[in-house]
């Protein structure tokens, strides 16, 4: 349905194409459902080497792309595959992300660099080849990039990943700044917990336990909750939406 000025007011996604690094597991895994669900033509990007066999379990036509989003030649292929198969791209999700926790006077130099490697590095790198590309080919689109709670608070034992998703952060409020008037719209989710595997890794036990009990909403949340707002963020709905960095944390950072 297209509502007040123009605007597509019906979530529509359908015949878009998504480009998901970490597609291939957790939130960016239940994204991908979400946009396969509403029609969107998936490029799904990761470290497991069964990303096409994962891709094509949500339909036939997606593409999966195993690989490493820190490796400059892969991010090339994965925007020349996009094109190749469907014509070009629309959306980026950048999902792929690890943890590495400790305190902050014992972290390893090599542990904090590949926590900001991987987080903030690897998901500019990205967003500047995905947006080069826009820029290059005239095409409008949206980048939704997962930061967390833990980019707006500070977590125990979570120094370097505090810090890259502050950079996440504060990259999309740049990116959004520079490329509005190109069309290109950039927005960060900030979920609390969510129970994915690297979840269950950092926060299954007591202390989860108890962190559970300062959120307002008492719960973690699913990955299929952070799926649709990252949906939404795509949508025509979210036309006026730039630069936002969405908090999705059942009330933890009000406090
Ligand atoms: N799970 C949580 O509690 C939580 C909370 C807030 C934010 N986040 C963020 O959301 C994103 C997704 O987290 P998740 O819980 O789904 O994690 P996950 O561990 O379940 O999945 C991460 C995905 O990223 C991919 N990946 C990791 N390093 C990569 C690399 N170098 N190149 C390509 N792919 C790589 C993995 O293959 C995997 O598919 C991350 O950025 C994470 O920091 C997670």
């Amino acid at each position: 349905m297209i509502g007040y000025l123009g605007v597509d007011t019906d979530y529509s996604l359908k015949g878009k194409t998504a480009i998901i690094t970490g597609g291939t597991a957790g939130i960016g895994y239940s994204t991908a459902k979400f946009f396969a669900e509403k029609g969107v033509n998936l490029v799904l990007v990761g470290r497991n080497p069964k990303a096409d066999e994962i891709a094509k379990g949500l339909g036939a036509s997606h593409i999966g792309l195993s690989g490493d989003v820190r490796s400059a030649e892969y991010r090339k292929t994965v925007i020349e595959r996009a094109a190749l198969a469907f014509g070009g791209a629309d959306i980026l999700i950048n999902s792929a992300g690890i943890s590495a926790l400790d305190k902050a006077e014992l972290i390893s130099e090599e542990m904090w660099d590949s926590v900001i490697d991987v987080n903030l590095k690897g998901s500019f790198m990205m967003s500047q080849t995905f947006g080069k590309y826009l820029i290059d080919n005239k095409r409008p689109g949206s980048i939704v990039n997962l930061a967390s709670q833990a980019g707006v608070v500070a977590l125990d034992n979570h120094v370097a990943y505090c810090a890259s998703k502050g950079g996440v952060i504060a990259m999309t409020k740049v990116l959004a700044l520079e490329w509005g008037k190109y069309g290109i719209r950039v927005n960060a989710v900030s979920p609390t917990v969510v129970l994915t595997e690297m979840g269950h890794k950092a926060w299954d036990g007591p202390v989860g336990d108890a962190f559970k009990k300062e959120i307002p909403a008492e719960r973690f949340a699913e990955p299929d909750e952070i799926a649709g707002i990252i949906g939404f963020l795509c949508s025509g709905n979210a036309a006026m939406i730039t630069g936002h960095n969405l908090i999705i944390d059942g009330g933890y950072t009000i406090k």
